[in-house]
C-alpha cells in the first residue's frame, strides 16, 4: 500500500492537536484519492472539512488545476484546514453553513458529503443530491457495515433511487460507506 501524502500527515496532526476525533479513516480517504485521481474530474466538493483530512487524501491526487470547495461549520477547524491548503490556489475553505456555500458553488463531478445532517436524508437529502452534476459521484461514509436497507432512512435514500447508480461498499469492519454516480 503507498505511503500516506505529506498533506494528509499534516491534516491529520492538526486534528490531533485540536482535539477533533471526527477526521476520515484512512480506509476511506484512500477511495476518496482513487475517485480523485480519477480522468475527468473537473470540480470536486466536500461537505464538512474538520481540519482538511478527507480533503487532503482528495487534493493529493486531483491534478493541480482542478477547483476543490470544502466547507466547515466550525471556525477554529476551518481556519486550520486553511492553513494547510494555504498555498494552493485552487483550494478554497469555507467558514459557514453548507446549505448557504455550496448551491453558488455546484455542480460538482465528485461530493463528499460529510458533515451537516447527512443521516438526516428526509430533511435536506434532495438538496445535497441537486450539488451533483450530471454523471457526477458522491460518496458519503461513516456507516455501520452490514445493515439492511430498510428502516434505514439514509440506505433508503440513496441506494433506492432511480437516478443514482449506488453502491454500498464495506472498507473495514466497522466502516461502510455509499458511492453513488447521478444518472446523465
Ligand atoms: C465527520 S466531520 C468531517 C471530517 C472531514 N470530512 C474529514 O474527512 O476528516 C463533520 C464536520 O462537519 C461539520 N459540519 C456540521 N454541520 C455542518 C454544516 N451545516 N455545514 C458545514 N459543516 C458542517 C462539523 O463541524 C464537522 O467538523
Amino acid at each position: 500500500m503507498p505511503d500516506v501524502p505529506p498533506l494528509v500527515r499534516r491534516a491529520t496532526d492538526a486534528a490531533r492537536a485540536l482535539g477533533f476525533e471526527k477526521s476520515s479513516v484512512p480506509e476511506v480517504g484512500r477511495l476518496l484519492h482513487a475517485l480523485a485521481a480519477q480522468r475527468g474530474r473537473a470540480r470536486v466538493g466536500e461537505i464538512g472539512t474538520g481540519t482538511g483530512v478527507g480533503a487532503a487524501w482528495i487534493v493529493a491526487a486531483l491534478p493541480p488545476s482542478v477547483p476543490f470547495v470544502t466547507v466547515e461549520l466550525d471556525e477554529r477547524l476551518a481556519a486550520s484546514a486553511r492553513s494547510l491548503f494555504s498555498g494552493d490556489g485552487n483550494v478554497r475553505v469555507f467558514v459557514g453553513d453548507w446549505h448557504d456555500v455550496m448551491p453558488a458553488e455546484a455542480p460538482f463531478d465528485l461530493l463528499f458529503y460529510d458533515g451537516g445532517g447527512k443521516q438526516h436524508p428526509e430533511r435536506d437529502g434532495e438538496q445535497v443530491f441537486g450539488l451533483l452534476a450530471p454523471g457526477g459521484t458522491i460518496v458519503m461514509d461513516d456507516l455501520a457495515p452490514g445493515r439492511s436497507v430498510e428502516g434505514d432512512p439514509v440506505r433508503s435514500f440513496w441506494l433506492r433511487r432511480a437516478d443514482l447508480a449506488a453502491v454500498e461498499v464495506t472498507l473495514s469492519p466497522e466502516m461502510a460507506a455509499i458511492v453513488g454516480v447521478r444518472a446523465v
